[in-house]
């Protein structure tokens, strides 16, 4: 498909009013995404698994304008406060997607947001909030224009979550799923995410995620600046032919369930992301020391013990524990006694694989 795929034709109708509801989760990615060119589109591909707990729930309501307005009419409700300075990220996501869209000036919508994670925890809500809206703005297409397909829905749902926030693509639909053209994945896309197509191992059935919420504070690098630090980067070409490679390794790793090529894969791609950013210019460091006493008791404990603990990053210092969920009594007891301690207010969140986005 192409982006011209997902213009409409006219609308014969537009309807009065009405509202719906989308809870949408967050992800974690496995392979990072770091780097887009214009439009959203990423410098290589990237696979995440879906989480369950973390997610955003948006109800919108929207009325007809009685004409046409000269921009976009919206009210943003963040946990029931109105919120302003919300608001100009929605009006560059409805910029954004309005070709795609067009009956967005027809409308005022009352937006009213909320996420199951405390805010500000330093989980970026980026993925569960965007992928959120473009559901709901999905299904009052849809009641537009009721021929649309399942799958179209689907796809169109993360091709406008996209060009939101890159990762919102991959919260919609699936347990694992891959976002970005990749030789070895058929219907792998650029423009949105597809469930990932190939077999995995009930090894990683219920794969659990221990959230370590180390630094709460407001992300020191937005995404985009992170992003476009990727241009002119030293090592830009590698780092993206080494995410081609790991996706490709993925594959046999999912499907055979060895776990540990697969905590390699993970504990490498999030390091060489925390040092993309360290080999910038400007440079970063986004660890703090308890994210590094953290990495360092993981690898410790994995030794002792022979489970399969491992650890992913975002572009921030709180850290993603991953294990299988047969490890789940005695990986949980280790964090309580030795990792919550780096923790700031001792606050961490358990989530584990979860299924994508559902209409409440
Ligand atoms: O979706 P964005 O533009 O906020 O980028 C997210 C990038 C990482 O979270 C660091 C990696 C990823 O693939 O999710």
């Amino acid at each position: 498909m192409t982006e011209k795929d997902f213009i409409p034709s006219e609308y014969t109708k537009l309807i009065a009013k009405g509202e719906v509801t989308w809870k949408s989760p967050s992800n974690i990615a496995l392979v990072k995404y770091w780097g887009k060119e214009a439009n959203q589109i990423p410098a290589n591909p990237s696979i995440s698994f879906t989480l369950d707990t973390c997610a955003t729930t948006t109800k919108v309501t929207y009325k007809k304008l009685e004409n046409k307005a000269q921009d976009f009419s919206f009210d943003l409700f963040f946990e029931g406060s109105l919120k302003e300075d919300f608001k100009p990220k929605i009006q560059t996501f409805f910029k954004r997607i309005e070709d795609y869209l067009p009956f967005l000036k027809n409308y005022h919508f009352k937006i009213e947001t909320s996420n199951s994670f405390p805010h500000s925890s330093g989980i970026a809500s980026s993925a569960s909030g965007l992928s959120a809206l473009a559901l709901a703005l999905m299904s009052l297409e849809k009641e537009l224009n009721p021929d649309i397909n399942e799958d179209y829905f689907i796809k169109k749902a993360s091709f406008l979550a996209r060009l939101g926030s890159g990762s919102a693509a991959r919260s919609i639909e699936g347990d694992v799923v891959q976002w970005g053209n990749h030789e070895g994945t058929t219907n792998s896309s650029n423009l949105y995410a597809v469930k990932y197509p190939y077999k995995v191992h009930t090894n990683f059935k219920k794969y659990q995620d221990t959230i370590l919420l180390v630094d709460k504070g407001q992300k020191e690098v937005s995404s985009t600046v992170g992003h476009n630090l990727m241009h002119g980067h030293p090592f830009s070409q590698q780092r993206f032919a080494q995410a081609h490679d790991n996706l490709t390794k993925l594959k046999e790793v999912f499907a055979e369930g060895d776990l540990k090529t697969f905590i390699e894969i993970v504990e490498s791609e999030a390091l060489t992301l925390h040092a993309m950013m360290m080999t910038s210019l400007p440079y970063f460091v986004l660890m703090k020391p308890n994210t590094l006493e953290i990495i360092n008791k993981i690898w410790d404990f994995r030794k002792r013990t022979n489970t399969h603990v491992c650890f992913t990053l975002d572009a921030g210092a709180n850290v993603h524990v991953l294990y299988p969920e047969s490890e789940k009594e005695e990986i949980m007891q280790f964090i309580k006694d030795e990792l919550v301690a780096f923790c700031q207010n001792g606050q961490y969140i358990c989530d584990q694989i979860g299924f994508g986005a559902k209409k409440v």
